[in-house]
């Protein structure tokens, strides 16, 4: 049996990975939040090849061109990248799906234990579910996942002042808002300012997800 170190999970495992969370019925349809798998490719591509315009001005600049970073046959690459981080216990990368299709992702990274037992979350989700609760719910099953299995205390968000659906999902979870990084990060081609917004285990004893249940956001099935 594996031994048990609790900042650092069961050793030779990483905490937390894989997983599968929900279904909660938001108002998109029903959402679940799962491992990339490599059949994902060609949805993955459609989506953010449709959407390039909604999701070029907030993510980190890429080299090279927009379509090829996503077309189909990228798809391989990256998935290939973060099993291999997942498998090294350095990032939790989901999909979110609603209705069983495909709609977006949301990312776990930088993950570091010992006294620290803090990452990073970022997401993004297609235009033809936006709006509609999927992004709030689905970092809510993520964040629930973090604090518990996944063994982490902190996490972190990182988003351009100018987002405001971003901002407006962090703080709809209660992520507080903690300073401004100036000329953080690449993206759309220039460094530019990001807001740090963070929460941490004890911000939200019983969870994200019964929080927003309890609002009518979210609803178990
Ligand atoms: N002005 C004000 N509020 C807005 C606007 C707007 N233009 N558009 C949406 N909103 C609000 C909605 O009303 C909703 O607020 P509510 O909970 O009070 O009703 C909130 O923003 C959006 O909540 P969701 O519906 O859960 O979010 P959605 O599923 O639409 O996803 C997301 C939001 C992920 C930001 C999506 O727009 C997206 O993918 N954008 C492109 C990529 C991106 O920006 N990713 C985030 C980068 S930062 C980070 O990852 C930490």
């Amino acid at each position: 049996m594996a031994e048990l170190n609790h900042r650092q999970g069961p050793v030779g495992r990483h905490p937390g990975w894989p997983a599968r969370l929900g279904p909660l019925r938001v108002r998109a349809g029903i959402l679940e939040v799962r491992k990339p798998r490599l059949s994902d490719g060609a949805a993955w591509s459609r989506i953010r090849r449709r959407d390039r315009r909604h999701l070029e001005t907030w993510e980190p600049t890429a080299p090279g061109d927009w379509d090829n970073n996503n077309a189909t046959f990228a798809w391989p690459g990256q998935w290939s990248t973060l099993r291999g981080l997942a498998r090294r216990g350095m990032s939790l990368p989901f999909v979110i799906t609603v209705d069983g299709a495909f709609a977006g992702q949301v990312t776990v990274g930088n993950i570091v234990r010992g006294s620290l037992c803090s990452a990073w979350i970022g997401y993004w989700v297609g235009t033809h579910v936006a709006g509609r609760g999927v992004a709030t719910a689905a970092a809510a099953l993520v964040v629930d996942h973090c604090f518990r299995e996944g063994g982490l205390h902190r996490l972190e968000a990182t988003v351009r002042p100018e987002n405001t659906p971003s901002v407006r999902v962090l703080t709809r979870l209660g992520f507080r808002e903690e300073g401004l990084f100036r000329r953080y990060l690449d993206v759309a081609g220039a460094w530019r300012d990001h807001l740090c917004f963070a929460m941490t285990t004890e911000d939200v004893p019983s969870g994200l997800v019964s929080r927003l249940v309890a609002q009518g956001r979210a609803e178990h099935v």
